[in-house]
């Protein structure tokens, strides 16, 4: 098997599909299919797109490419945290919403070096936490160790995490700006089914202003971060319950030159059956 081969054969059968069912889809032979898994041949460029969006996953994740991650690998192979580990400012306030006074999950998606994730584990949150860097992961468990708490750290890229429960909290700080434009509403509408009710979304995305002159923030490859529309965010949010909705401009030093961000934050509740806005 070569590396598209083993990511075909791994989403198809993540999504229960026949060799024959996904042929089917893509309107070829199932020995073709065959033949991708085993590595014996490649699917024709022409049929990428459709091969992807049947296995719900991006050309560039078929084709094995690392993206953000290698940038990130580098930066977190520091021994000091790239972050720092104070946690961020929608850690305390999601716990003021929904304390921990019970056991709810939380799923922390580009978790980075675990800092929030370590901290919502320390707060009494059973937590989940996931990041397309592995040296990222690596130092996020020791930082778990660290403090004596566990996390279930998992090395994986946001669009190919398979849901294996819903989430009382779904928490993503400073990543969903990697997400493609065109897989963003339909990205979360993924996490707001995958939320219980009266459960909660916590997300910042960083957002375009015209008179804001775009950093490069040390990533080689600048295709690959595009900001969202301001107010995009809570567009897709529109039928929950908002408890905290904000644009801020702050400062940032990350990559050694001062520069400035905007981002649009967001606390929304999930209704729970027969409640209405
Ligand atoms: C600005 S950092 C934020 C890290 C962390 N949330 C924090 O606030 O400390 C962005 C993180 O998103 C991760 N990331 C980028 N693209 C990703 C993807 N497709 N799936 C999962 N994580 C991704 C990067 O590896 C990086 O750790």
């Amino acid at each position: 098997m070569n590396k598209i081969g083993e990511t075909i054969n791994k989403k198809r059968t993540e999504l229960g599909l026949t060799q024959s069912q996904l042929a089917g889809i893509l309107n070829v032979s199932f020995q073709s299919v065959s033949k991708w898994e085993n590595g014996s041949t490649y699917p024709d460029i022409e049929k990428l797109p459709e091969l992807a969006a049947a296995l719900k996953t991006t050309v560039d994740a078929l084709l094995g490419y690392k993206g953000a991650a290698a940038d990130y690998d580098n930066r977190y192979a520091a021994k000091d945290y790239y972050w720092g580990l104070r946690p961020n400012r929608l850690c305390f306030e999601i716990m003021q919403l929904l304390p921990p006074v019970k056991p709810y999950h939380v799923l922390d998606i580009g978790c980075g070096e675990g800092k929030d994730a370590v901290f919502l584990a320390k707060c009494g949150y059973i937590v989940t936490a996931f990041d397309i860097s592995e040296t990222g992961i690596e130092k996020a468990k020791r930082l778990a160790e660290h403090n004596c708490v566990h996390v279930d750290f998992r090395k994986v890229d946001v669009m190919d995490f398979t849901f294996d429960r819903d989430y009382d909290i779904i928490f993503s700080s400073g990543v969903l700006h990697f997400i493609r434009p065109a897989y963003r509403e339909e990205l979360c509408a993924r996490l707001k089914t995958h939320t219980t009710p009266n459960g909660f979304n916590v997300l910042n995305v960083f957002v375009q202003k015209p008179f804001i002159v775009r950093a490069s923030d040390g990533i080689r490859d600048e295709s690959l971060r595009s900001p969202w529309r301001s107010g995009e965010l809570f567009g897709y949010y529109h039928d929950w319950l908002f408890h905290v909705c904000r644009e801020d401009i702050f400062d940032c030093m990350s990559g050694g030159t001062p520069h400035k961000h905007c981002m649009d934050s967001l606390i929304a509740e999930k209704l729970g059956a027969g409640e209405v806005l």
